[in-house]
């Protein structure tokens, strides 16, 4: 993956970055660069996820989905960390795959009811990802779906993968009936787990190469130097930082290909949930090329100078002609296709930002594969790492997500209380 940081540089935008300032700047990464590779080789809660390409072992996923491997389409059961990342692979690749996958996240009881009642369920396979075993979006899902299936005459023992952590309730409930299993490795929070079982079950099944997403991911880690100037993921990580520092707070992730939407909202959970703390962090938005040209792209260009552009260029792409016309004024669109339409979109958009002094960045994949994906994922959980360490917060840790889970399960009455009391007593003032 290339990264272009041109158009955050002080002389083309504001707020941007004078040379002097990334020399400066590129002193904290050689420090935070150190940070990271102790952690790394020391196996440390967290930095282990930048060792997954070397690490997660494609054949135990293989082995593991072979039961349901003739299945035409997946339910995902899981959330955040243990769905994003395995949505990223399958939406990114979906027009190469004849199994469908289905992301069963939220807990919107028509949504879902709909999704059980759509599918064939004789022919769909369980993958049910939960690292802690006990959240309660993931596990009242899944006691839906087996339940469906039951309905259904389908025996859902035998349609059901599992992937957890080492103790955990899930892991009990599958040993109990004796369901293929999978482990969330140690050390690896769930918005860093994409390249671990996590999100290479999904991708398996759907006929995916993981090995090359690995292997992708694994270039990308061979880059991770002690410079900005010689590592892509830490020129993007380390030039976020710097210009939030300078007011861009709002980072705006805007991938210019369809299929890479899910992306954009992997991506924002990763920044969001990894940097959000001690007041500090980049709020990251989610948006789309073309689409967003016609809405967010005014504020983008014109509203406050608190914003950071992300392009994401696909690279090559299929293409389709555009058809020719009569009518005059259309004519030029008879030269062109709808890729090299949509490429013009891109460069008039990024120059548009540039010639209004709006610092934006270009990360530029050759084409949307496993192995260019794989290195995007990879290359964004490393980024993230560095601006972490920049900004001296504790990247692995949720604990705001955490109360939130610990006090939606005691307001069911399923313990830890003292969360749902804060809620009960709040409710209270109002
Ligand atoms: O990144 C994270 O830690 C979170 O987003 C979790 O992945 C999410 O809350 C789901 O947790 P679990 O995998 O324990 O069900």
């Amino acid at each position: 993956m290339n990264v272009d940081i041109g158009n955050a540089l002080a002389s083309v935008a504001s707020p941007g970055l004078s040379r002097d300032s990334l020399e400066r700047l590129d002193e904290q990464v050689a420090v935070a660069h150190e940070r990271i590779e102790r952690g790394m080789a020391n196996e440390e809660h967290g930095y282990e996820a930048l060792n997954l390409p070397e690490r997660t072992d494609p054949d135990a996923v293989r082995s593991a989905v072979e039961p349901v491997a003739d299945a035409e389409a997946l339910i995902t059961v899981g959330i955040g960390g243990s769905a994003l990342g395995a949505a990223t692979i399958t939406d990114a690749l979906a027009d190469e795959s004849d199994t469908e996958a289905v992301y069963l996240d939220n807990v919107d009881p028509e949504w879902v009811s709909s999704q059980l009642e759509r599918l064939s369920l004789e022919e769909t396979a369980i993958n049910v990802v939960s690292r802690s075993g006990t959240t309660a979006e993931t596990l009242a899902n899944f006691l839906v779906v087996r339940e469906a299936f039951e309905e259904a005459g389908v025996d859902w023992t035998e349609r059901t993968i599992v992937t957890t952590g080492e103790s955990s309730p899930l892991r009990d409930l599958s040993e109990r009936h004796d369901l293929p299993s999978l482990s969330v490795p140690d050390g690896v929070p769930g918005r860093f787990s994409a390249l671990s079982a996590v999100g290479l079950v999904a991708a398996e099944l759907c006929g995916h190469d993981i090995e090359a997403l690995l292997e992708g991911a694994a270039a990308e880690r061979e880059t991770l130097a002690g410079s900005l100037f010689d590592c892509p993921a830490y020129a993007y990580g380390a030039t976020a930082y710097a210009l939030d520092q300078r007011g861009a707070g709002i980072n705006a992730m805007l991938p210019y290909a369809e299929s890479l939407e899910t992306f954009a909202e992997w991506f924002a959970q990763l920044w969001a949930e990894s940097l959000g703390k001690d007041d500090l962090g980049q709020t990251p938005a989610r948006a789309l090329g073309v689409t967003d040209q016609h809405s967010q792209l005014q504020l983008y260009r014109a509203g406050p100078r608190d914003k950071l552009v992300t392009f994401v260029s696909p690279g090559e792409t299929d293409d389709r002609p555009i058809p020719t016309t009569d009518v005059e004024d259309l004519a030029y669109l008879g030269d062109a296709s709808l890729g090299s339409l949509l490429e013009a979109e891109f460069e008039a958009t990024e120059a548009s930002l540039a010639a209004a002094g709006r610092p934006n960045v270009r990360l530029e994949l050759e084409r949307v594969d496993e192995y260019e994906l794989g290195g995007l994922l990879y290359a964004m959980e490393a980024a993230c790492v560095l601006a972490g360490e920049l900004y001296g917060v504790n990247t692995f840790e949720q604990p705001a997500v955490e109360w939130a889970k610990k006090a939606t399960r005691g307001l069911l009455g399923g313990g830890e209380f003292a969360e749902a009391e804060a809620v009960a007593e709040k409710t209270e003032l109002r």
